[in-house]
């Protein structure tokens, strides 16, 4: 279906209803959309982005019932298959047409398409390119999400083509976003699934970004923001330092003992007035326990040791959560061993780089007893007085 945002501006994207997995790794249980914009100008037109190319006969239907004579750009704001999967194509079917894009992202194209050296203009940060009476703007903003991404500022109609950027997966009829409660989470496990990794370099673009006058923000996947603030809101939110009163426990436990362990802590974390929210890791959906992992100020690892280490369910989430790279400042280890083995070594090292500071991790002998019901209340009150230290527990 092709649809008018406004006069000349057209959506010719897709849902994907049916999508319930991205990457072979990210859950979608509301499928996806692969959003793809015609602008017209007096002189030229402008196709920013395809979709993926499973769904490109829907692509080439939509583009059919917006009246053009033809198109002479291709905006890619990035190389992943998603959304320039169908610019070979596209190409072939306008012949005329050239792909606009930085020169990171050209190289990836012809790594990744094959696409002709000749069939390129080459943009640069801040560049603009004119259609006539409409004016595009590239700014380059490297990892949303791969290191060439950018995005698209189209000048006089005040519209922000951000492709990845303030996404979510979320097929929907309605264009524009209608349920805020589940457009806010949706961007948010988005957020936590695809940006969360590179916070730093999106605070620098969300400052660049603020300098441009914005009426309405077309991302590349989910529903349209014709109030900008609500997205950009929610990732400055995301992105600051600031960390909620919660505790997350990703846990696994193959004989009970140490699913003991988690219950019993969050209980103690619970009646410290933090609020605590376990996951259990052969359920869970990974994308629920990413969004927890936005703005926790402590994850706590729960497994017991078997082989020598921890369950490989833990060792999956404990990879997940180093990749992820959340913002928690404090990070924990429980569990119960039969025999020992290197549980908390492994995890501590499977973490590497992560800046979040350790406290003594609770790995007992067996089943919950007194011994380890007093080790886990002493890592309930270090988790407390950390939080306190924090001026975390009285925003509850
Ligand atoms: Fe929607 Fe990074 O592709």
């Amino acid at each position: 279906m092709a649809w008018m945002i406004k006069e000349g501006i057209y959506s010719v994207g897709v849902q994907d209803w049916d999508r319930r997995l991205f990457d072979e790794l990210i859950p979608l249980p509301d499928g996806t959309s692969y959003n793809s914009f015609i602008i017209k100008g007096s002189e030229k037109t402008a196709l920013i982005d395809t979709v993926d190319p499973t769904m490109k006969d829907e692509l080439l239907d939509n583009i059919s019932k917006v009246e053009v004579d033809g198109i002479d750009y291709i905006i890619a704001n990035h190389a992943e298959q998603d959304h320039s999967g169908c610019l070979p194509l596209i190409l072939g079917k306008y012949p005329g047409s050239k792909v606009v894009t930085n020169d990171r992202c050209k190289e990836y194209l012809m790594d990744l398409l094959q696409i002709e050296d000749d069939r390129f203009i080459l943009v640069k940060d801040r560049e603009t390119l004119s259609l006539g009476d409409r004016t595009l703007e590239f700014i380059i903003t490297p990892w949303v999400h791969w290191p060439e991404t950018m995005v698209t500022y189209l000048k006089e109609d005040k519209i922000l083509f951000s492709c990845d950027l303030f996404g979510s997966h979320l097929a929907t009829s309605d264009h524009f976003v209608t349920d805020k409660k589940q457009a806010y989470q949706s961007a948010k496990r988005y957020y936590a699934e695809i940006m969360m990794p590179f916070r730093q370099m999106i605070k620098g673009h969300m400052q660049t970004l603020a300098e441009y006058d914005i009426d309405m923000i077309l991302a590349s996947h989910g529903p349209f923001y014709d109030d900008p603030r609500f997205i950009l809101d929610a990732y400055e939110k995301w992105l600051s330092d600031e960390v909620n009163n919660k505790v997350v426990i990703p846990f696994v436990s193959m004989h009970g003992s140490t699913k003991e362990m988690v219950d019993h802590l969050v209980g103690l974390i619970s009646d410290r007035g933090i609020t605590v929210k376990p996951y259990n890791l052969t359920k869970t959906d990974l994308g629920d326990l990413a969004s927890e992992l936005v703005d926790c100020a402590t994850i706590i690892l729960a497994t017991p040791t078997v082989l020598g280490g921890p369950h490989p369910a833990a060792v999956y989430a404990t990879y997940i959560v180093g990749a992820l790279k959340p913002k928690a400042l404090y990070a924990s280890i429980i569990g119960s061993f039969g025999w020992g083995g290197q549980t908390k070594e492994k995890i501590i090292s499977l973490l590497g780089g992560s800046k979040m500071e350790f406290i003594d991790p609770v790995i007992v002998k067996g089943s919950l007893n007194k011994d380890s019901k007093k080790a886990l209340k002493k890592l309930a009150d270090a988790i407390f007085a950390k939080h306190e230290e924090n001026d975390l527990v009285k925003k509850r």
